[in-house]
């Protein structure tokens, strides 16, 4: 198989891919966008990720992250896109749009093996976390760099609020909230998954993870939280790192 395989990741203003080695991590020429239409129900979605491999002018197999549960390729929750995703086969529809063979993951979860292939979790042991902080909380748990699919830590509840609308960066934007205020409900997030998971190393990523400069030192957490290496572009890399498995 090649080892330039296409990434993209499907979000809730764009979908966007490249070409990705996937031996080395790196994107090979430049992310391409298109906007996530609205609604952005199944086969509207399928037809702009069709008209997006169609830019790039790619033939082969392609890796897809998608905000949402992702089990055997099938979308099973939909929190942050149109409900009328539930139940339906994200590859089937995706690979039928656009004629080639599409594997779907969970958006965290590619974020997360890019960052345990490539980047600050890579060849650490243990329990490690990515975090990925954006409109919504995205997780991805590892064990010895195995990953442990749809953990969805971010829907456990805090405050009587489901965490990631307590402190997601959509929540920091919305309430207007200082990084002071903001972290320090992220660290109340981050010690309460301490408590439950015992990890050895957060990541952290999304949007928000280039500001880490900000806010890293307002963390008031015990286990050690680095910014994700890869950055916007982890999502794309573990999309395509799946896809070559
Ligand atoms: C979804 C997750 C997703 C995360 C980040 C959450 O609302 O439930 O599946 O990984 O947002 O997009």
């Amino acid at each position: 198989m090649s080892q330039h395989i296409l990434g993209v990741d499907v979000g809730g203003s764009g979908i966007k891919g490249s070409l990705v080695d996937v031996q080395t991590g790196a994107l090979v020429g430049s992310r391409i966008r298109v906007d996530t239409p609205a609604p952005a129900n199944p086969s509207v979605i399928a037809e702009a990720f069709a008209g997006l491999i169609k830019k790039i002018g790619y033939s082969g197999p392609i890796g897809c992250g998608f905000p949402a549960i992702v089990q055997h390729g099938v979308a099973k929750s939909a929190a942050n896109i149109d409900k009328s995703w539930i139940g339906h086969n994200i590859e089937e529809e995706f690979s039928a749009a656009c004629g080639n063979p599409v594997k779907a993951l969970n958006d965290a979860d590619a974020a997360g093996l890019a960052e345990l292939t490539f980047g600050q979790g890579k060849d650490v042991p243990g329990v490690v976390l990515l975090i990925t902080i954006g409109t919504g909380l995205g997780t991805a748990q590892f064990v010895d760099g195995t990953l442990v699919p749809n953990t969805e830590f971010g829907h456990l509840y805090l405050h009587g609020r489901i965490a990631e609308h307590y402190c997601s960066n959509r929540i920091r934007e919305e309430e207007n909230l200082s990084w002071k205020d903001w972290a320090s409900r992220f660290s109340e997030y981050l010690r309460h998954l301490e408590r439950l998971l015992t990890p050895d190393l957060f990541i952290l990523g999304g949007g928000v993870s280039k500001e880490f400069k900000d806010f890293g030192h307002l963390l008031k957490v015990n286990t050690p939280v680095k910014p994700a290496k890869l950055l916007n572009s982890a999502g794309i890399v573990g999309a395509a790192v799946y896809a070559g498995k």
